[in-house]
């Protein structure tokens, strides 16, 4: 069992949980995930380390809440257990060398964040470009803050209510145009990273992204987390999940992660009506 030390709520759907894991602590680096199962009948899902304290002896990790497992997770509460987390998993991102811009879309920026305060606490210069579909859906802007000044802050919204109106390939273009960037690394929804590697690819600047296929197991048995990288099969947990995005087929990916889409509609919806005064 692993103990929830602390919860912190970001925004409506966005949480923070600091959990008690020694053994992790002292293992974890950036880029690397955790597969958390909050109770004995619940699926496993994936979660990008966030901060990790070995002298302490936790972990922490950001999540959206998008279906039930989430939805179920944000009930939790410090002093609860998550029946097992396994961890660390996945390859750490490799932090080159030179100028750095981070791409985060949507949910991706929790998985951006860590590996950006990571490049700036190892020496590199990092621009932050943070993307989201509206003002409300922007996540983490305080931590990235925290961290960044204005002029390495780029922020854009696909209806304007924030930042920049458009998406976040206007202001990798622009910092690209400008030579200002050695190496870009993406994580977000597969079109915003199919366009970004595009758009790194015209400037010849190597480009990784952090693949988020469905996982089951996170230690490479199931087979669930197959992605193609240069025509050539691997799996996202054990030899990712950063890949050069140039590589990746997005259409494939983009495929593999809506093939329960119904299925997890009816969950979550179940999940709901079990837990809606109105239907118990
Ligand atoms: C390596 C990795 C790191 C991740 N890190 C984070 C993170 O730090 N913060 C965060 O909020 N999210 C992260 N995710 C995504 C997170 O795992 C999903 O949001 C979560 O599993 C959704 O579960 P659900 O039951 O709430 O939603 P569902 O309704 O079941 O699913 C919604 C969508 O989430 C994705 N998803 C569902 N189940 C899984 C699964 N078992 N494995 C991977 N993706 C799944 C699918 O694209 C699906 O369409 C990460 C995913 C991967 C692969
Ligand atoms: S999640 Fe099972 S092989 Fe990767």
């Amino acid at each position: 069992m692993y103990k929830i030390l602390e919860k912190t709520q970001f925004s409506e759907k966005v949480f923070k949980f600091r959990i008690e894991a020694p053994e992790m602590a002292k293992h974890a680096h950036a880029g690397q995930f955790l597969m958390v199962r909050a109770n004995e009948t619940a699926e496993r899902v994936p979660f990008t380390f966030a901060d990790w304290n070995p002298e302490e002896g936790w972990v922490e990790f950001i999540f959206m809440v998008i279906g039930k497992t989430t939805t179920m997770l944000s009930t939790y509460e410090p002093g609860d257990s998550l029946e097992d987390v396994t961890g660390p998993l996945g390859q750490p991102t490799e932090l080159g060398k030179g100028t750095w811009a981070v791409i985060g879309g949507g949910v991706g920026l929790a998985i951006a964040f860590p590996v950006a305060r990571q490049l700036a606490a190892t020496g590199h210069e990092v621009h932050a470009i943070m993307g989201a579909r509206t003002k409300d859906l922007l996540l983490l802007e305080d931590q990235f803050r925290s961290e960044f000044d204005d002029e390495h802050i780029h922020i854009t919204t696909d209806d304007g209510s924030y930042g920049e109106k458009g998406v976040v390939t206007i202001p990798l273009e622009r910092l690209l145009q400008a030579g200002k960037v050695d190496h870009v690394f993406c994580v977000g929804p597969v079109p915003m990273m199919k366009f970004s590697t595009l758009t790194a690819a015209k400037y010849n600047t190597p480009i990784t992204a952090s693949l988020n296929p469905i996982m089951v197991d996170g230690t490479g048995m199931c087979g669930c987390c197959r992605v193609e990288i240069d025509g050539v099969t691997k799996f996202a947990c054990v030899d990712g999940p950063d890949f050069d995005a140039t590589k990746v087929d997005w259409n494939d990916l983009r495929a593999r992660q809506a093939a329960y889409r119904t299925e997890e509609g009816q969950a979550l919806k179940a999940y709901e009506e079990a837990n809606c005064a109105c239907h118990r």
